[in-house]
């Protein structure tokens, strides 16, 4: 059984819940009270200026940093606190601003290596099937560290994809990239939405979030200060212009 179909799935209650969480760093509260609930299969967006707290609200649901107070439940388990490989383990994958990965490994032993660190069953299919997805065959045998910036940036797309995940969180996996490369992420999100999994995806491309998300979370100086579906928040010209600096 994969974890997108992991025990508690169906029941109703959210896969992550967020409520009242704190975070700061020295006199910075870059996040400073957020609660946010996210559904089963959904595809959420989550926006802001830079500076806004989106990559730090990340870091605390997946356990690289540690909140000063809040809960975090995903899953039906409590992990606010708990260490990062723990609550990987749960089900939980993300990728990193800066591309975390293997440099001195092919892009197969990459994807491979991800595999291991969560359901290693069918994984030699499933590479092939991810360097297919991602349009990386032909550079299947090159070192990561080889690769071109956007090429990087779906292998660690796809170092995600290999963990079979329940829930994935997205920081900025299309900040920078060619448009083929960003179209490549936007159907590959797609068929994760059909296997089932939840994915939080931090962007700044609205036409992106247009085309992915089912709703959007706007945040602003650690705060969560709008959410909706994308044509609500876009209506909004409040949020856009004061929290986004782009009227549309
Ligand atoms: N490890 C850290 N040490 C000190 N300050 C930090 C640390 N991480 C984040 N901050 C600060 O916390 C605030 C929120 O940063 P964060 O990276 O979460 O913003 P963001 O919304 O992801 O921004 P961007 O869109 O630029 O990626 C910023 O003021 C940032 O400088
Ligand atoms: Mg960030």
């Amino acid at each position: 059984m994969s974890a997108a179909e992991g025990k508690t799935a169906g029941t109703g209650e959210p896969i992550l819940v967020v409520r009242e969480l704190h975070c700061h760093f020295g006199g910075i509260k870059a996040v400073n009270g957020v609660s946010l609930d996210v559904g089963r299969r959904e595809i959420a967006g989550l926006i802001g200026p830079n500076g806004s707290g989106k990559s730090t609200l990340f870091n605390l649901i997946s356990g690289t940093v540690t909140p000063d107070r809040g809960q975090i439940r995903f899953d039906g388990h409590e992990i606010g606190g708990r260490k990062a490989h723990a609550i990987a383990r749960l089900g939980l994958a993300r990728t990193f601003q800066i591309p975390a990965m293997f440099d001195n490994m092919s892009v197969t032993e990459n994807l491979l290596a991800a595999a291991a660190e969560g359901h290693w069953q069918g994984a030699r299919e499933r590479a092939a099937d991810t360097l297919a997805l991602l349009k990386l065959e032909h550079v299947a045998d090159n070192r990561a560290s080889d690769l071109s910036g956007g090429q990087q940036k779906l292998l660690e797309f796809g170092r995600v994809v290999m963990r079979q995940a329940s829930l994935i969180l997205l920081d900025e996996v299309t900040a920078g990239v060619h448009p083929n490369i960003r179209k490549i992420i936007v159907e590959a999100i797609a068929r994760l939405r059909e296997r089932g999994t939840t994915v939080l995806v931090i962007e700044h491309d609205m036409e992106m979030v247009r085309n992915v998300c089912d709703r959007i979370i706007v945040m602003d100086a650690g705060r969560v200060v709008a959410t909706g579906p994308f044509n609500n928040i876009v209506r909004n010209s409040e949020v856009m212009q004061t929290y986004l600096g782009r009227p549309q």
